[in-house]
């Protein structure tokens, strides 16, 4: 069976492919910039100190996200499938290994569920955007504990984003994805771009912002920082459940993987550290502190931008939903591809079930009240977010390191990587020995278990 694969490669199928180099590439750096690089990064680096966390960071999106991109690029490509169908196809039917791709569909349904939330306060924040803040710093801030807690608000938010990523689904990976990646990522490069020269020359802070996040002062850096670092590589790359295996399979044969992928980590880090350079300029110039954590672009920029006006906090949160939504179409590709090659489905049905029922679970996020059961208070959003970051993801990428470093044949992982030079040696050796290792302490983090931390409890 698997002989076959060997000697010709498969056919190009007719499920919808990229039109080009650049579709590709603007539709997979959709999905790995979104809320992590714009939100997350920026407020865990002001957590962890600033220039080590990245350096760390820079080191990890090296080791562990490169190494992991090409894996799900090869295992994608090769096979044109979903990652369920992927993982089948190259191994045997009924293979345990396609329970990788099980575990990646189904984290790609829980994470969006939430993902969809956040994306949602995005939104509302456009429209508070251009009504302008007002008001003391305090009620400022208090304004987004108040979206979060108003049911009505939350959901209404959520449902939008949930219906655009619906309509842009269901229109196919040319005419859906592609076409809304080419309107979308060229838009978000250049607000972003705007409010970096905004943040550097224009306010007092700029200096200090590249100085924050590029010198590096290893006092500051915890082992905790490190494991963060490594998680987000992760995160912020779209990795851990197939959806690069899913994007890799709309790709057409003949480009390379290598500079693919490094092109899509590069931009990936790139906009985070801009989107950094920004925050923290204006951060900086207003005097106000780094470390405000996960409110820092929801509580402590909008009071910022009662200065700056307008002008800025609107094109702000348009680029955050811009982000949002190019990484929330991905998280639906996944799902609805499973579908659709698996169980036969149309693309129409399987997006509207799919889209509807992960906005269903999605309501148990938005609604802050609800609690998850047999727990002391813990809410539906923390236990999708922990459940699908700390463990679904790291252990997804770690079978798909597994299986593409010591199952998958290597013709056909040579083949697809189109050479056996030093590059595919240098990849081997990481897939086999370092990205593993390295996603593994990330796992047992996540587990509390590694014995040189302190966990306690
Ligand atoms: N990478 C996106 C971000 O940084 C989120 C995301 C989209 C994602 N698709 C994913 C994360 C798949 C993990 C897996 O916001």
């Amino acid at each position: 069976m698997s002989d076959s694969l060997q000697m010709k490669s498969p056919p190009e199928s007719k499920r919808g492919n990229w039109t080009g180099h650049l579709g590709f590439i603007l539709a997979a750096t959709g999905s790995a910039i979104g809320l992590g690089n714009i939100w997350k990064f920026p407020y865990i680096t002001g957590v962890y100190g600033g220039g080590a966390f990245v350096l760390v960071y820079l080191i990890c999106v090296v080791i562990v996200g490169l190494p992991l991109m090409l894996a799900e690029l090869i295992v994608g490509r090769r096979t044109q499938k979903n990652p369920v169908g992927a993982f089948k196809n190259l191994h045997k039917k009924g293979s345990l290994w396609q329970g990788t791709g099980w575990l990646g569909v189904a984290s790609g349904f829980l994470i969006l569920s939430f993902y969809s939330v956040v994306a949602g306060w995005a939104l509302a924040y456009i429209f508070k955007a251009i009504a302008g803040f007002e008001g003391t710093a305090e009620q400022i801030q208090a304004e987004f504990g108040s979206l979060v807690a108003s049911t009505g608000e939350s959901i209404f938010w959520h449902s939008m984003f949930m219906l655009m990523c619906i309509g842009i689904v269901i229109g196919g990976v040319k005419r859906g994805i592609e076409r809304w990646s080419k309107i979308l990522m060229p838009s978000l490069f250049v607000i972003l771009g705007g409010l970096m020269i905004y943040g550097l020359f224009f306010t007092h802070g700029g200096m200090q912002a590249v100085e924050f996040l590029f010198k590096p002062d290893f006092s500051k850096l915890s082992a905790e920082g490190v494991l963060s670092a490594l998680g987000h590589a992760f995160f912020t790359l779209s990795l851990g459940m197939g959806a690069m295996i899913t994007y890799g399979s709309y790709m057409k044969r003949g480009s390379s993987i290598i500079r693919d992928a490094v092109a899509v980590s590069i931009l990936d880090t790139v906009v985070a550290l801009v989107a950094g350079i920004a925050i923290f300029a204006m951060v900086f110039s207003y005097g106000t502190e780094p470390a405000a954590g996960p409110g820092l672009i929801f509580q402590t920029l909008p009071v910022l931008f009662q200065q700056t006006g307008p002008w800025i906090s609107v094109p702000f949160f348009v680029l955050l939903t811009f982000a949002a939504l190019t990484s929330g179409i991905s998280l639906l590709e996944v799902v609805v591809s499973y579908f659709v090659d698996e169980r036969g489905w149309g693309r129409t049905s399987a997006t509207l079930v799919m889209g509807g029922t992960i906005y269903l679970i999605g309501l148990l996020s938005a609604v802050s009240v609800w609690k998850v059961p047999f727990t002391s208070g813990t809410g539906w959003f923390d236990f999708f977010d922990v459940l699908t970051t700390n463990y679904m993801l790291p252990i997804g990428g770690f079978l798909t390191c597994l299986f593409v470093a010591y199952v998958m044949k290597d013709a056909d992982r040579a083949d697809e990587f189109g050479s056996r030079g030093l590059l595919y040696s240098g990849l081997k050796f990481f897939l086999r020995y370092i990205t593993p290792i390295a996603v593994l302490v990330v796992i047992l983090h996540g587990l509390e278990l590694l014995p040189f931390m302190e966990y306690g409890n």
